[in-house]
C-alpha cells in the first residue's frame, strides 16, 4: 500500500551508516513492541488499532450524520494535536474534494482577537456547531477561542446551545472537564495512554472528519490494516526510520516534507508537528520543513537547489492522482502551450516531479520517496500508521523520548510571567 524507495539517498551515505542506524532502529522495534523504551505509557495509539472500538466508530458516525442535517459551518476548536490531523485528512479528503459536509473552520490554534472577531462575524445567521478538543483541557489558546465560541453558541441558541457544542478531552482533570460537569455538553474521551499528536485516530480527529463527510471507518480500518501489516513485518517502516536516521547521523539537518499534490499540504503540517515535537529535543533533530510543490519552487526551490548542503528531502507521491484534466488546443496559441496540447495536467505534474527529484539530487540532496497509489481514506488512514510508527522508531533510536514535549512550555512560562499570571 505504502512504497518506500531510499534509492535516492544511500549514495550520500558514508559507507556503514545505514548499517549502524539498521541495527539501532531493529532494536527500537523491539522496544516499541514490548514497551520497554521510553514512554511506554504512551503506546495507545497502537493499542487502540489492535482493538478497534466499533462501537465507538459508529456513534461519531451517527452524530456526525444528525450534524450535517443541521449544519452550515462546523468549527473546530484546538491546536497542534488536537486540530493538525483532522485538518490533514479534511482538506485531502474533505467539501473541496468532493466530500459532502458542511464548511469546516478552525479556532483555537493562535490568539489573534481579529480572526477571532471575524469568525464570529462569519457565524452569525448560520447554522453551527462547535467541537473544542483539548487533551489537557487548559491550553491557553483553545481556552479562550472557547470562552469567546461559548459566549456566541450560547447567545445564538439559548438553552439549545448545550446541545450543539461537544468538547473532547481527557476523562478526567482540567478546566474543560469542570465545564463539561457544569453544563453537561456532550463529551469525547481522549485516552490518557494516546499523545496529542497520536490522537487523530480518536475522536480527537474522526469527529470532525466525519462531519466533513468522510468515511471514518474506511480511514480507521486502513490504519488497522498497516498496522497488523506491520507487525507482521515491520521492514517498510523501518527502512524509512533507518535511513532518516543515518542521514541525519551523516550531518543533515533539515528534511524538507515535498508533494506536489496540493490536498497534502496540511497532511505535511500534520508530519511536521509529529516529526517537529518528538525529535526536537536534547540538542537533537531533523527540522521538518513542508513544501508545497510546484508552488513552492517558486520560493524555496532556490534554498533546497543551491542553499547550504545539509538538507534531504522527502517527497510524498501519489501514483493515480485522478480527475484528469487534458490540455486542449487553442486556435491561435498565443500562449503558445499547443506542443502541450492533448496531454494532461497529471502528465505535466508528474513531470515536474520527476525533473525536481533528478534537479535536487544533482544539487546533492538525498532524496526519499514515500508512494501510495491514490488518496483515499483507508490510504491516508495506512499513511497516518506508517509516520506515526517511523516517528517512534526514529525516536528510540535517535535516543529520545518521542511522546512528550518538554520544550513547548518554555513559551508559556514567559508569556504568562509577561501577563502577570498569578
Ligand atoms: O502533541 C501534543 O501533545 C501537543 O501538540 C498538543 O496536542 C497541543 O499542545 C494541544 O494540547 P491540548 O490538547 O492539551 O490543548
Amino acid at each position: 500500500m505504502i512504497r518506500f524507495d531510499a534509492s535516492g539517498a544511500t549514495g550520500f551515505l558514508p559507507s556503514g551508516a545505514l548499517d549502524a542506524a539498521t541495527a539501532r532502529i531493529d532494536a527500537a522495534v523491539r522496544q516499541v513492541r514490548t514497551g520497554t523504551g521510553a514512554g511506554p505509557e504512551w503506546l495507545g495509539w497502537r493499542r487502540i488499532l489492535a482493538t478497534p472500538d466499533d462501537a465507538l466508530l459508529n456513534r461519531l458516525d451517527e452524530l456526525a450524520t444528525r450534524i450535517r442535517q443541521d449544519c452550515d459551518v462546523f468549527v473546530v476548536a484546538g491546536i497542534g494535536g488536537s486540530y493538525l490531523g483532522a485538518r490533514a485528512v479534511i482538506e485531502a479528503l474533505g467539501p473541496f474534494f468532493g466530500g459532502k459536509g458542511p464548511e469546516i473552520v478552525y479556532a483555537g490554534h493562535h490568539m489573534s482577537g481579529r480572526y477571532l472577531n471575524e469568525l464570529v462575524r462569519h457565524l452569525e445567521g448560520k447554522r453551527v456547531w462547535l467541537n473544542v478538543i483539548s487533551k489537557s483541557g487548559t491550553t491557553l489558546e483553545t481556552a479562550l477561542a472557547f470562552r469567546v465560541l461559548r459566549a456566541f453558541m450560547e447567545k445564538t441558541y439559548g438553552a439549545e446551545a448545550k446541545n450543539r457544542i461537544l468538547c473532547t478531552t481527557s476523562a478526567s482533570g482540567g478546566a474543560l472537564n469542570r465545564v463539561i460537569d457544569a453544563t453537561g455538553y456532550t463529551k469525547f474521551v481522549l485516552p490518557d495512554d494516546v499523545g496529542g499528536r497520536f490522537s487523530v485516530l480518536t475522536p480527537v480527529g474522526l469527529l470532525p472528519i466525519a462531519v466533513a463527510g468522510i468515511d471514518i471507518r474506511s480511514l480507521f480500518y486502513g490504519a488497522v490494516e498497516a498496522y497488523r501489516m506491520y507487525e507482521a513485518e515491520p521492514a517498510p517502516v523501518a527502512a524509512y526510520a533507518a535511513t532518516r536516521l543515518a542521514l541525519y547521523e551523516a550531518g543533515y539537518r533539515v528534511d524538507v516534507l515535498a508533494s506536489f499534490e496540493p490536498e497534502l499540504k496540511a497532511f505535511g503540517g500534520w508530519m511536521q508537528q509529529l516529526f517537529g515535537e518528538s525529535e526536537g529535543k536534547d540538542g537533537k533533530g531533523l527540522y521538518p520543513a513542508v513544501h508545497a510543490y510546484s508552488t513552492d519552487l517558486h520560493s524555496l526551490g532556490q534554498m533546497v537547489q543551491d542553499g547550504e548542503r545539509n538538507i534531504i528531502e522527502t517527497f510524498l507521491t501519489v501514483a493515480e492522482p485522478g480527475g484528469t484534466l487534458t490540455i486542449g488546443t487553442d486556435a491561435d496559441d498565443f500562449d503558445g502551450l499547443n506542443w502541450l496540447a492533448g496531454r494532461t495536467l497529471q502528465e505535466v505534474n508528474a513531470a515536474a516531479y520527476a525533473g525536481t527529484r533528478q534537479a535536487h539530487s544533482d544539487g546533492r540532496v538525498p532524496v526519499l520517496d514515500i508512494g501510495i497509489a491514490r488518496l483515499d481514506a483507508p490510504t491516508l488512514g495506512a499513511l497516518i500508521y506508517y509516520f506515526e510508527l517511523a516517528t517512534a522508531l526514529y525516536g528510540y533510536g535517535l535516543g529520545v523520548n518521542p511522546f512528550d514535549q518538554p520544550g513547548v512550555e518554555a513559551y508559556k512560562k514567559a508569556m504568562f510571567r509577561l501577563m502577570g499570571k498569578p
